[in-house]
Parts: C-alpha cells; sequence; structure tokens
C-alpha cells in the first residue's frame, strides 16, 4: 500500500461566492483525505482559487475594482470553508501567487522547447461587447450564447498546444491505468471523446491581461485551463524538487465535478506527459445537485449557501446528507426536508440513540464502569460479526469512492446495535441478579457497536465523531489520530474504562411541525 496520498478539489472561480457545488466537492475530498490518514498515510488535501481570466476581469469592472482586489475579496470566502465545514486541507493555493507564475511559466517553457507549443492563429465567433470568443457549435442562432447579441469572425495570434500528437498516449494511458477515470461510465465518455480525434488547444490570448505572461512574448496571457490546471503540482512546490512533490506525486485523486472531467482527463494529463512529469493516477467526476427538484440558479433564487446551511444544521448533518443521499458519482436533488429527515432518523434515531441508551445503562447498572464481557451467546456473534465486517465493507467503499455505501454500512451496524438492545432487553436482565455477567456482556456489546461506528464516522462527521470517541475511548485523543486496522478491531472498548452518562452529539433537528 502507498504511504502516501494526494487528493486535491477544483480550484473555484473568485466570480461568485461559494454555493453547495463547491461545497460538496470540498466534503468529498475532506472525507477521503480523512480516511486515508486513519489508515496511516500522509496525506497532502489541496484547494484553492482560480483567479484569472475574462469573468474575473469583467466582474471586477463591473465592481469598479482591480481584479486582484476582487480576488482579495472573494477569496476569503472560499478560505472560510474550511473551517466552516471542518475540512482539514493541508495546503490553499490562490492562481495569482507568485509561485504559481513560476510554476505555470516553468511548465510551459518545457513545452515550448520541444515543439508542443508553437505559435498560429486562433479563430473565432468573437462577442464585441462580452469580449469572449465562442466556438461555431456554442453559438444560440448564429448570435452570442450569453448575451444575445451579434458576434463576428476574428482572428488574433495565438499559441497552441499539440494535443493532436497525444490521442495515442493518452489512449495508452487510459488502457494502462483502467482506474484513471472514475466512475466507468465517464471513462467510456472520455475514451470515445479522445478516440473521436483531438485539435490542437490554444492556450494563450492577446484580447485578454488578466493572467499570467506567457514567457518571453509580450502581449500574450496563458489561457484559463492552462493555467487552473497547473496549480496541482505548484501546491507541492514544482518547479522546485520539493521533498513535497517527490512524496505527493502523481496525485491519487483529482477530485471534480462532471462538467470539468474533459480538462482533467484529457488536457491535464497531455501537458504533464509532454513536460516528461507522471499524470496523475485518478479523476473522480461527481454529479451535480439540483435544488428542489430545479437546476440551481440565481436567478432562481435557489442557491444554497453552505454557510446558511452549516448556520441551521450544523457541519455534521449537512456533510452527512451531502454524502450520504446519493450514490456518488450521479446526480442528486438537495432539499432541507430531506435532509432534516436524514439527520433525524439515521443519526440521531439510530446512532445518537444507540450509544445513549447503552451509556444510560452503563451509568445506572454499573456505575458508568465497563465490564468486562463474559461468555459470547449466539445473538451476541451476530452483532459482533456485523462489526466486524462492517470495516472491511467500509473500506471496499471508501477504495470505490463511494461513499454512499460507506454510511449505509455503518448505519446498518447501529441498526444491528438497536435490535440487539431491542431483543436482549438489557432492562430485563438487570432485575434478575444472577444475570448480572450477562447484563455486562450485553451492555459491553452495544458500547463496542457504537464505538466502531464512531471511529467509522470520524471521516463523514468528525465534530460529533470526536465527541462520541471522548464518549467511548476516555483517553484516547483525538479520533483523527486513531488507526482504521487498529481501533477498529471488534473488542477495543476498555473493560475497567469510566464513561459519561449521556453524551448527546446528534440532537433532534426541530422542524417546527
Ligand atoms: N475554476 C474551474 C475549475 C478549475 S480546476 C483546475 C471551475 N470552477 S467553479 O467554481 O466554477 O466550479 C467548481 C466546481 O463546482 C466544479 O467541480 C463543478 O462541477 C462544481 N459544481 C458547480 N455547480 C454544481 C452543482 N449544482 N452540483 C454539484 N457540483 C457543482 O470550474
Amino acid at each position: 500500500m502507498k504511504e502516501a496520498f494526494y487528493i486535491t478539489t477544483p480550484i473555484y472561480y473568485v466570480n461568485d461566492v461559494p454555493h453547495i457545488g463547491h461545497a460538496y466537492t470540498t466534503i468529498a475530498c475532506d472525507a477521503l483525505a480523512r480516511w486515508h490518514r486513519m489508515l496511516g498515510k500522509r496525506v497532502f488535501f489541496l484547494t484553492g482559487t482560480d483567479e484569472h481570466g475574462e469573468k474575473v476581469q469583467k466582474t471586477a469592472v463591473a465592481k469598479g475594482l482591480s481584479p486582484r482586489e476582487l480576488a482579495d475579496q472573494v477569496v476569503a470566502n472560499f478560505q472560510g470553508l474550511t473551517p466552516a465545514l471542518t475540512i482539514s486541507n493541508t495546503g490553499f493555493i490562490r492562481t495569482t501567487e507568485p509561485r504559481h507564475y513560476a510554476s505555470v511559466q516553468d511548465l510551459f517553457r518545457k513545452s515550448l522547447a520541444n515543439g508542443d507549443i508553437y505559435l498560429g492563429d486562433y479563430e473565432g465567433w468573437y462577442c464585441v461587447p462580452d469580449e469572449a470568443y465562442w466556438t461555431a457549435l456554442q453559438l444560440a442562432d448564429g448570435h452570442c450564447p450569453t448575451c444575445g447579441r451579434p458576434v463576428e469572425k476574428r482572428k488574433e495570434p495565438s499559441y497552441f498546444f499539440r494535443l493532436s500528437k497525444y490521442q495515442k498516449p493518452l489512449l495508452d494511458y487510459y488502457r494502462k491505468h483502467p482506474a484513471f477515470i472514475r466512475p466507468e461510465s465517464r471513462r467510456n465518455e472520455v475514451v470515445a471523446f479522445v478516440e473521436g480525434g483531438l485539435n490542437d488547444l490554444s492556450v494563450s490570448r492577446t484580447s485578454l491581461s488578466w493572467g499570467i505572461p506567457v514567457p518571453g512574448a509580450p502581449g500574450h496571457v496563458i489561457y484559463v485551463w492552462y493555467d487552473a490546471l497547473t496549480n496541482y503540482i505548484t501546491g507541492l512546490g514544482y518547479p522546485t524538487p520539493t521533498a513535497e512533490f517527490g512524496t505527493f506525486w502523481p496525485a491519487d485523486i483529482h477530485m471534480v465535478g462532471k462538467d470539468i472531467l474533459r480538462f482533467h482527463a484529457v488536457y491535464w494529463p497531455a501537458f504533464l506527459l509532454s513536460a516528461g512529469i507522471a499524470p496523475p493516477l485518478g479523476v473522480f467526476a461527481h454529479g451535480w445537485w439540483t435544488v428542489e427538484g430545479q437546476k440551481m440558479s440565481k436567478s432562481l433564487g435557489n442557491v444554497v449557501d453552505p454557510y446558511e446551511m452549516v448556520r441551521k444544521y450544523g457541519a455534521d448533518a449537512f456533510r452527512y446528507f451531502l454524502l450520504r443521499e446519493v450514490t456518488f458519482g450521479l446526480d442528486g436533488d438537495f432539499s432541507e426536508k430531506e435532509l432534516i429527515k436524514r439527520a433525524n432518523s439515521e443519526l440521531a434515531d439510530k446512532l445518537g440513540n444507540l450509544l445513549n441508551r447503552s451509556l444510560g445503562m452503563l451509568g445506572k447498572y454499573f456505575a458508568g464502569v465497563v465490564p468486562a464481557p463474559g461468555p459470547s451467546e449466539p445473538p451476541d456473534a451476530v452483532l459482533s460479526n456485523c462489526g466486524r465486517e462492517t470495516v472491511p465493507a467500509v473500506a471496499a467503499a471508501m477504495d470505490e469512492v463511494a461513499f454512499h455505501k460507506a454510511l449505509a454500512a455503518i448505519i446498518e451496524l447501529v441498526t444491528k446495535g438497536n435490535e440487539y438492545v431491542q431483543a436482549m432487553q438489557p432492562w430485563s436482565l438487570a432485575k434478575d441478579p444472577g444475570k448480572r455477567a450477562r447484563l455486562g456482556t450485553v451492555l459491553y456489546n452495544a458500547l463496542e457497536a457504537s464505538r466502531v461506528a464512531a471511529l467509522l464516522m470520524a471521516p463523514f462527521t468528525p465534530t460529533a465523531a470526536q465527541k462520541l470517541w471522548e464518549a467511548l475511548a476516555p483517553g484516547g485523543g483525538p479520533v483523527e489520530n486513531a488507526r482504521i486496522d487498529r481501533d477498529g478491531a471488534w473488542g477495543g472498548l476498555a473493560a475497567g474504562a469510566t464513561l459519561p452518562k449521556a453524551c448527546i452529539v446528534f440532537p433532534k433537528i426541530e422542524t417546527g411541525a
């Protein structure tokens, strides 16, 4: 097993405020980063902002700011996601940092030197008021697809990346690395696209000024995707041969939304191959959220603000809903009603309830001191076997990046735990002094199921999991320092430890109904 793990979010445009889409990718990456740390790996987790380009320039002009001033203001909203959503990123990159200029220009120079970047003419349909080029396919009835005004054919000198040359190397790479593009259905789409032939790609503009200058070519700035994608190596110190770069490159997973998969799975590996740098090991494309059945848009006024969700429901419940609700990779529908339902029925009524009833009885019958378990009876084995199977089931789900499966397996364990308590009726056992040892065993098992669940929930609901862990593994330190293999073994609950009488980590969300 590789001892290092490198995961990235896309870098977010600073022409807008964060919404559920940004929160989603970042939370998914965070769950994976936390999981891999708990496997004992060193993890580098990079996120950041994409600050160049026409959109930012225009938004800035509209606000009477310079693009840099706008970026400096908006970046705080994205950096604020880290504490608000309990994100454990280890790096944050802004494409306007000098280190990124050095990195992009170095990569560019390498491909310029070997002839993979050459000067040509870029021709397209230009919307003068919007200052934007469109391809014939993008036009709406021959007009600008965003403002509807007429367009004119224009030509400007541009540097091109020889993408056409990389058709075969890319197809070879996909063949040799079947897990490079996930999910599988997306992989097939990308392969079909590349098989259809690749055009060379315009990677600079003279009509744009807000960007990284092309080295040695005054008037040209590097066009958005070449600039943006390179963030993933800048974040590790490229072009300096740092220890970080040596340890963490190639990236294990670039997590992206389905709309930007092609840039990551086609352009990015080609840029890297050209520069003699290993392509990433994986790109995972997730689906999109609609909101209450509708496309999310500013004009509909239904944009979900992650900060507001955290204020209303807490980061744990929001994170849980996003990763539990849909098959990761497919589209999903966001609804606060459904979020409340899931949080109440699964986190409060199942996970919280198992822990609290067990702690309550432990307090009542054993003064809070964990008894040593006695001989196992058949119903105990049903629960302990489930506990033993849950850990590898979650591990397999996380390997597949199937958060929904991992969470379903954890909820299954606590459901079994509650059924076990119901069937064993510890409150009846407590009435018979001759059954005291049996009572101890039953409570031990119920608490042990909670402990294993708490450990496994740590990547998903980190704040609640920490509280659960403090209750069940007193003195055990932060749950993020726990290890899945060591601490996930059934029977890890320490006999003799004193546990609190209650631990409310998932209060019911009041619906007002
Ligand atoms: N700056 C580029 C990425 C460059 S990466 C080298 C960009 N930025 S973005 O801010 O527009 O988008 C960021 C992410 O949000 C994308 O992965 C996109 O898929 C995701 N989402 C935008 N709307 C979304 C939903 N409604 N649902 C889920 N994710 C969505 O693209």
